[in-house]
């Protein structure tokens, strides 16, 4: 009875086959903002066109809006009526001037979506449903208008009123407050739409385009924060030189804003000419960023720049479409990136990235293909299937159609579809008669769910080497069965005595279940070298010895391959460790031996190179996750490769201690990294000095990432000096939110026993909240994706997540969402632990007042 009572109607799908034209068109809107926190006013005034025959009426989206007054060409009506959270007013002919108004309340807006205060000030977020938030409209990617917007707001409190395109005029009110208008020029769609209204300080710089346009930049932050502004300044500046030295695309507008909020759903926003960043993404100074927030700051600069191209100038027809924006630009700033420093250590981070994050979602209950086929919530829509493989996909077809191609078929893409809203299917037509070729079966790619498995076997026979390939797409959710894809895979062969390579690197193109590929006059046993910079988002399963992976790692000459060849070695090991209990570590500390004591490598490359693998990949080679004989099997290579190179651990440690003060250059940073890989191995190998040695680096650093990392070290032990280091780095940034977010993380990925313990005590703390999207990642989702506090066996891990996830969801539903999946693995573990995973899970789902942002996640998980 309670039940029927209190559940909620199972909330609408929307199917990719469903998309239609829209009936109206919106070339213009104009909206004035009487801006106040607690009451805002919103008048909008669209002009209205009819798309096509059809007699239908006008329906504009709302989302908690209720019209105060509905005007047909100037006259006031009543004829219109609410569907839903839809206005529908009936309309005769082609053309009309609509205007509504509205009142909405920023500061109750606790979903940070639509128009919301952040720190005092207040901003915007749309994409993807969040404009229906402000004011009705047909808020859908394909209605795209030129924007008018004028705001006013108090003098004192709101200094500064920003908006999308260029600023046209300013005034004061004579009442205390005053106002801004601002135009965009350029058509687009209503989730492209920013507003931000504060008191901000801004650092401004100019950049020329290579047409002579001159752009006014500006990096809007809270005043204190403004000496942590030129990184990104400078990252804005690489990016828009970068994009004209490597699209040919331009900067389109007289002014580039950039605002950074504490309050933000994900990580960054790219509103036309006014992108709206998590201010994890702009802020950093030695003191409170590491070298990885410096290097996530330029990449999430330059992709929110370079969306101006690859989304905004050219934009979705729907939202089953958003890989189209989002791959592509994931691969724009991929690239980017790599060549602000080490090509080879970033793919080794992006494929790891891939692994860690793309990798489980294809391979669990909420798999979906690059373009989805149905959802519920959109929101739940951007995932790294979406953004990651995305980017796999482009990166394929940019390898089958070589650099020259690719960049004439973007060409192409980017010159046809200007001011339109396309679709995945547009982009792959262009990259074929762009880069003329055909791509048919390759566009299985963008509908089939999975990770390809490729077997791989080589045989050698009287001078003839034969490669017998054969690949498997696993099923997937609405996938039973799958055709096989086209993979283009870099294969090259190495001799085994000689260690040269025998003939150049190939790239096959794998297109059938299986082939078998010869290759003649191969004299010397030879050593297969395939999927070289992981020329295809698959996972290789070959026969190769632990003695030929050894030897691709000191031989190999594709640095990809190479550390591929070393993680296989490790993965193998730490697999028979795990399900063995015990595990020959030899050859894998020969190889890191090797890799440590080759001069020709960068140091950069062997900091990396030298990581065991996560446990979460080597569980997902396992057919059941065992989270503690992971963990044990991983502990015990760690302290024997620890113990094993004790001494050049110390010696990396010590020959990489800079004496200058911080700088963010590429050598800097190497030695860094492998100065604090080293700290951790010499922590792992239990010597009786780690916890001192850590310490002193703690309190001796000049930048964080020296401190964090042996901050990371200490919280890991059991020293007395954990306490001591925690407690200094509290109060040393009691007052800094995004360094406090650092403090939470790292105790809640803590490897100690207690960890549950500390994380719900932690999850008390005065400055713990869950209102706060980067505090909640920050202690919740950290500890969600520690494998081994997670999982405990008794589902206490389980239990305090859907505890959190439930509170989260009535303020936040879209971070709740993002925070769920890690217990949806239940598939993967023992039948107690999936029942407790699957008792939560059914808990979250019987939840009354569910979002359906959680309720999609968690009845999709449980299937
Ligand atoms: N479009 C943004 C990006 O990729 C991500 C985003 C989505 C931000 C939805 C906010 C809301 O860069
Ligand atoms: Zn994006």
């Amino acid at each position: 009875m309670l039940d029927a009572l209190t559940a909620t109607a199972t909330p609408a799908v929307h199917r990719r086959e469903d998309y239609r034209p829209p009936a109206w068109l919106v070339p213009d809107v104009s909206l004035d903002f009487a801006l106040d926190p607690s009451a805002t006013r919103v008048r909008a005034r669209l002009d209205v066109r009819r798309g096509g025959e059809t007699g239908e009426p006008l329906r504009l989206d709302g989302d908690g809006l209720t019209p105060i007054a509905v005007l047909v060409d100037g006259v006031a009506v009543n004829d219109w009526r609410m569907e839903n959270d839809q206005l529908v007013i009936p309309l005769s002919g082609d053309a009309h001037v609509i205007e509504t108004e509205v009142e909405i309340a920023p500061d109750r807006n606790t979903q940070l979506m639509g128009l919301y205060s952040s720190g005092g000030n207040l901003c915007t977020q749309c994409e993807a449903e969040g404009f229906r938030r402000i004011t009705f409209f047909p808020d859908r990617p394909d209605v795209l208008a030129t924007y008018r917007v004028r705001m006013s707001a108090d003098k004192a409190r709101y200094p500064v009123l920003l908006a999308n395109g260029d600023p046209i005029a300013s005034g004061d009110n004579g009442d205390g407050t005053h106002w801004a208008e601002w135009h965009d020029p350029f058509p687009k769609p209503s989730y492209l739409f920013a507003l931000v209204a504060g008191d901000l300080a801004c650092n401004r710089g100019t950049f020329t385009t290579r047409s002579g346009r001159e752009v006014e930049l500006g990096i809007w932050v809270r005043a204190a924060d403004l000496s942590k502004t030129d990184h990104a300044l400078h990252a804005l500046k690489l990016s828009m030189a970068w994009d004209e030295r490597v699209y040919g695309r331009e900067y389109d507008l007289d002014v580039f804003n950039i605002v950074a909020v504490d309050d933000f759903n994900f990580g960054a926003m790219e509103n036309k000419g006014l992108n709206i960043f998590n201010s994890r993404y702009i802020l950093a100074d030695p003191d409170t960023a590491t070298d990885y927030d410096y290097d996530a700051i330029a990449t999430v600069v330059a992709h929110e720049y370079f969306h101006n191209w690859s989304g905004n100038r050219v934009t979705c027809r729907d939202w089953f479409q958003l890989s189209l924006k989002e791959g592509f630009t994931v691969f724009r700033d991929q690239g980017f990136s790599a060549d602000q420093g080490s090509a080879a250590v970033k793919r080794i981070e992006d494929v790891r990235g891939l692994r860690a994050s793309q990798f489980p979602e294809d391979a669990g209950p909420l798999a979906h293909p690059v373009r989805p086929e149905s959802y519920l919530e959109i929101s739940n829509f951007y995932t790294s299937t979406i953004y990651n493989k995305g980017a796999e996909l482009i990166r394929m077809m940019a390898t089958i159609l070589g650099p020259t191609r690719f960049r004439a078929a973007c060409d192409l893409y980017f010159d046809r579809f200007d001011g339109t809203a396309a679709t995945c299917e547009d982009f792959v037509a262009c990259m074929e008669e762009g880069g003329g070729v055909d791509l048919s079966r390759f566009r299985l790619w963008y509908s089939q769910a999975g990770t390809p498995r490729v077997a791989a076997s080589l045989s050698h026979d009287g001078g003839r080497a034969t490669l017998r390939l054969a690949q498997h797409v696993p099923p997937t959710p609405g996938q039973a069965v799958k055709e096989p894809m086209v993979l283009p895979l870099k294969i090259r062969l190495f001799g085994a005595e000689t260690g040269r390579p025998l003939g150049p690197e190939q790239l096959v193109l794998l297109e059938d279940a299986s082939e078998t590929i010869l290759f003649d006059g191969v004299a010397e046993r030879p050593v297969l070298s395939i999927n070289r910079g992981f020329s295809a988002p698959v996972t290789i399963e070959s026969d190769r010895t632990a003695e030929e992976l050894a030897f691709l790692a000191r031989h190999d000459d594709d640095p990809f391959a190479r550390y591929e060849a070393m993680q296989q070695l490790m993965l193998d090991t730490l697999v028979a460790g795990a399900v063995e209990g015990a595990a020959d570590h030899r050859a894998v500390i020969d190889a890191v031996a090797d890799t440590l004591d080759d001069p020709t490598l960068d140091r950069a490359f062997v900091a990396e190179a030298v990581l065991l693998p996560s446990e979460s990949f080597i569980g997902d080679q396992l057919s059941v996750v065992d989270p503690d004989a992971i963990f044990a099997a991983r502990e015990a290579l760690r302290a024997d490769l620890g113990r094993a190179l004790g001494d050049r651990w110390r010696e990396i440690y010590d020959a990489n201690e800079s004496d200058r003060p911080y700088e963010y250059t590429p050598a800097a940073k190497a030695a860094r990294r492998i100065r604090n890989v080293a700290l951790g191995y010499i922590a792992a190998s239990g010597a009786s000095d780690a916890a001192a040695l850590a310490f002193c680096q703690f309190e001796r650093a000049d930048n964080m990432t020296d401190r964090q990392g042996a901050l990371s070290v200490l919280v890991n032990g059991e020293s007395d000096l954990r306490e001591a280091a925690l407690d200094i780095f509290y109060n040393r940034y009691a007052g800094n939110p995004l360094v406090l977010d650092k403090w939470f993380q790292t105790q809640a990925l803590s490897t100690r026993v207690d960890t549950l313990a500390a994380v719900r005590a932690l999850a008390e703390h005065p400055d713990f909240t869950l209102a706060n999207p980067n505090r909640a990642r920050s202690l919740i989702g950290a500890f969600a994706v520690n494998q081994r506090a997670f999982n405990q066996a008794d589902g206490a891990g389980y239990r305090f997540l859907a505890d959190q996830l439930i509170a989260l969801d009535r303020l936040n539903p879209q971070t709740a969402a993002k925070l769920l999946p890690p217990l949806g693995r239940w598939r993967r573990f023992d039948p107690a632990r999936a029942a407790l995973m699957r008792a939560e899970l059914e808990r979250i789902v019987g939840t009354s007042g569910l979002s359906k942002d959680l309720f999609e996640q968690a009845s999709k998980s449980l299937d």
